[in-house]
């Protein structure tokens, strides 16, 4: 998977990249992560990216034709699944967004800044608007950042016991239930007897009971 980055801020972006699974990732050829600085692709002196909005108002816009210039040089050199745009209003990241993106090949990243980009860069190139949760971010840096985040980490290969993405809290609908490790029993807080037992059949029902109990009590929206 290939996945381009276009930013203002790219120092802002990078050091997510820099360590762990993602780092690991990248290290083992799974995935290429790109960062393009839009200032690269100004053609004024002052490396301008953003102006006043038409109407009046406060805050700035990002310009299209930087934009333009930035996504149509890397369309020329590949063709792309998703152009996807970080802002506030767009749908909201969940898992299975995650699962269906981390199936694309190569994917555009565009993000926003200040009052966000000139709404003909969403009409003419974004096909996908996405939002990381209801409040606003100073810019679409760090929601690409938990984006990517999400996506690599489903990537086969990427995470060394192939089956631990599977298990994670949201994959079947629920969150996930209560883990322990050594010691199974600290000053007398102990681990549930089931789980010492090696009977993986009743281990495995204890899980899903656990799995069901803990989202009806704090995600019954899950359930519905
Ligand atoms: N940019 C600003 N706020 C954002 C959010 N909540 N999600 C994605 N991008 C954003």
């Amino acid at each position: 998977m290939r996945i381009d980055i276009i930013t203002v801020l790219p120092e802002l972006l990078k050091s997510p990249f820099e360590a762990s699974i993602l780092k690991r990732a990248i290290d083992k050829g799974l995935v290429e992560v790109h960062f393009h600085n839009l200032r690269d692709y100004t053609d004024n002196k002052y490396r301008q990216v953003d102006d006043y909005q038409f109407g009046g108002g406060a805050g700035m816009v990002l310009m299209i034709a930087p934009i333009d210039k930035c996504i149509s040089k890397l369309k020329g050199e590949r063709s792309y699944d998703a152009v996807i745009y970080m802002t506030p209003d767009g749908e909201t990241l969940d898992q299975k967004m995650a699962n269906n993106l981390s199936l694309q090949k190569n994917i555009i990243i565009l993000c926003g800044h200040y009052k966000g980009v000139d709404q003909r860069v969403r009409d003419a190139y974004v096909t996908k608007e996405i939002s990381i949760g209801d409040y606003v971010l100073s810019g679409g840096e760090l929601g690409a950042a938990v984006l990517c985040d999400t996506i690599i980490r489903l990537i086969p290969g990427v995470l060394g016991d192939e089956t631990s993405a599977l298990t994670d809290t949201f994959q079947d609908g629920l969150l996930a239930p209560p883990v322990y490790t050594r010691p199974a029993d600290y000053d007398g807080m102990k681990v549930p007897d089931v789980l010492l037992t090696g009977n993986f059949g009743k281990i495995e029902q204890w899980r899903e009971d656990k799995a069901h109990k803990r989202t009806e009590k704090l995600r019954p929206d899950l359930l519905e």
